[in-house]
Formats: structure tokens, C-alpha cells, sequence
């Protein structure tokens, strides 16, 4: 477990850019209902679980898990807290969750960062009721495809990939479908939207999003030897390429759901 980006404004940043539409689509596409029973994983200081809270409903209940307490004690600070939401601090590779505990597990943005994403597929399935769905959502392309392309910029995109190994995969969401297939997952569907599509200049709100999201890319960098300067000269050669008014940034983000087999 190597997440790459621990840092303190991580909770703001994942907040800022949760757009609440987008989430309620996905998590409606993924099955949530009144009452249930549902999984965050990776969860965050708490986001996407104060948008399940409303959508179960008082009768429901949300654990959310995160690896990280700094994420959770924000979780659990929130002014807007519900209080049918739970936390627990623990490893996607090694759920603190009973078996067949959920009508409902869910995990957005985590695999990208997963090492062992089949393991942690694994324990989704295993805290997930029998004939119950597990959902999961990334994004293929993360941080990757520009145009028109900038040998240097490029390179030093790959050397960065390169420095994060596994710990970091921007194709993700395209080995989602596969990964719930081989889990042995009956009824599997995948969905595929635009994600990032920044054609022309950026604006300023989204700019401080991804100005926040390569501070956390620089720190990462260094923490694996970087050097400063070397660090901060690609985020700003990447907010360079998003600020030009005739290039374009994309991403795609894949959800894929599928039920767990009757035993
Ligand atoms: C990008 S954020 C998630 C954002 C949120 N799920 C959303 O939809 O916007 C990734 C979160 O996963 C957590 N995380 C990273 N590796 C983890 C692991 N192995 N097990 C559990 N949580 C992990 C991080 O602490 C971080 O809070």
C-alpha cells in the first residue's frame, strides 16, 4: 500500500471536484436504494457518503472506509455529517468489514492507486451480499493524453510514470471490465463517459483543481527523489499546455458493476 497522494489538502481537493450530478447518476446506475446497506471504499473525508446518506435515507447505512485517519477525521468533523454514516479506518486489500455485510459496495477513484486491485476486488466481493452488486469507477487516461503532444512534456510524463511504478496506473479504469470478469462476477456492464475535456484554455476554477492536484504530484515526486525544481518544472509545464487556448487534456471514466454469484 503506496498511495501517492497523501497530502494535507487532499481532502479539499477530492471535495472540490466531486461533482454531486454526476455522482447521484452513477450511484443510481449502480443500484442504491432507500434503505440499503453501502460500501465507500476509499472513501475520503467523506464525500460521496454524504451524497449515499441522502440517497438511502435514515434507514439505511454507510460505512465509509479509508486507509488514511487524517481522511477520516475530516470525514467525521464534516458540518454536514449524517448521523447513519460510519468510518473505519483499514486497507482495501484487507476490508475491516464483516462477510456479506452490504447490499451495496462501491469504490470510485481508489484503483488507479492499487497495487493489488484484484485483491481488492476480491474483498468487495467477500463483504457483499450474495446476488448484491459491487460497482467501481476510474479513469482511463489520467493525466495522459494532450494535444498537440510536446516531446518534453511527454517524456517527462513517462518519467514520471515511471517513478510511481505501480503505485500509480492512469489506465485503470480501461482493466475494469476484465478485472470483474475474471472475479467470477455474473451480469457485468460497463458504462464509459467523457471525464476531463479540456479543449482550449482552462478556467480558473478548474485550473486551481488540477493546480492542487499537481502540487500533490510534485510532493509524490519528491518523496521518490526528485528534485524540487525537476518536480515543479513539469507541473508547470502541464498547467502551461492547460492554460493554451488551442490545445486539449481528456480523460474517459469507466463504472462497471456486476453482481456477486448466489451460493
Ligand atoms: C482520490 S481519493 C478517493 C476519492 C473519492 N472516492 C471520490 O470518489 O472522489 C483516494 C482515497 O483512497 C484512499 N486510499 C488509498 N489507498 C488505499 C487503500 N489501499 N485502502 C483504502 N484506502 C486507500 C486514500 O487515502 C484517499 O482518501
Amino acid at each position: 500500500m503506496n498511495y501517492i497522494m497523501h497530502t494535507p489538502e487532499e481532502g479539499l481537493r477530492v471535495e472540490r471536484k466531486t461533482d454531486r450530478g454526476l455522482t447521484i447518476e452513477q450511484l443510481e446506475w449502480a443500484g442504491i436504494q432507500q434503505g440499503m446497506r453501502v460500501l465507500d471504499l476509499g472513501c475520503a473525508a467523506g464525500t460521496t457518503c454524504r451524497i449515499m446518506a441522502d440517497l438511502v435515507g435514515e434507514s439505511g447505512r454507510i460505512i465509509g472506509v479509508d486507509v488514511s485517519a487524517r481522511r477520516l477525521s475530516e470525514a467525521k468533523a464534516h458540518v454536514s455529517h449524517r448521523p447513519w454514516i460510519e468510518y473505519r479506518q483499514g486497507a482495501a486489500e484487507k476490508l475491516p468489514a464483516a462477510n456479506a455485510e452490504f447490499d451495496l459496495c462501491w469504490s470510485r477513484f481508489l484503483f488507479e492507486y492499487l497495487e493489488e486491485p484484484a485483491i481488492a476486488l476480491a474483498e468487495m466481493i467477500r463483504v457483499t451480499k450474495p446476488g448484491a452488486t459491487v460497482c467501481v469507477s476510474d479513469i482511463d487516461g489520467n493525466c495522459i493524453w494532450h494535444y498537440p503532444r510536446e516531446n518534453e512534456l511527454d517524456e517527462e510524463i513517462q518519467e514520471a510514470l515511471h517513478t510511481f511504478g505501480r503505485s500509480f496506473n492512469p489506465r485503470a479504469g480501461l482493466s475494469l471490465y476484465t478485472l470483474f470478469v475474471d472475479a467470477g462476477m455474473r451480469g457485468v456492464v460497463a458504462d464509459l463517459r467523457p471525464y476531463h475535456l479540456i479543449a482550449g484554455k482552462i478556467d480558473p476554477d478548474r485550473a486551481a483543481e488540477w493546480k492542487m492536484k499537481l502540487d500533490g504530484v510534485v510532493i509524490a515526486l519528491q518523496a521518490r527523489g526528485w528534485s524540487e525544481s525537476r518536480a515543479s518544472r513539469l507541473s508547470a509545464a502541464l498547467m502551461s499546455h492547460l492554460h493554451n487556448p488551442r490545445t486539449l487534456t481528456y480523460s474517459a471514466l469507466f463504472t462497471v458493476r456486476g453482481r456477486v454469484g448466489e451460493l
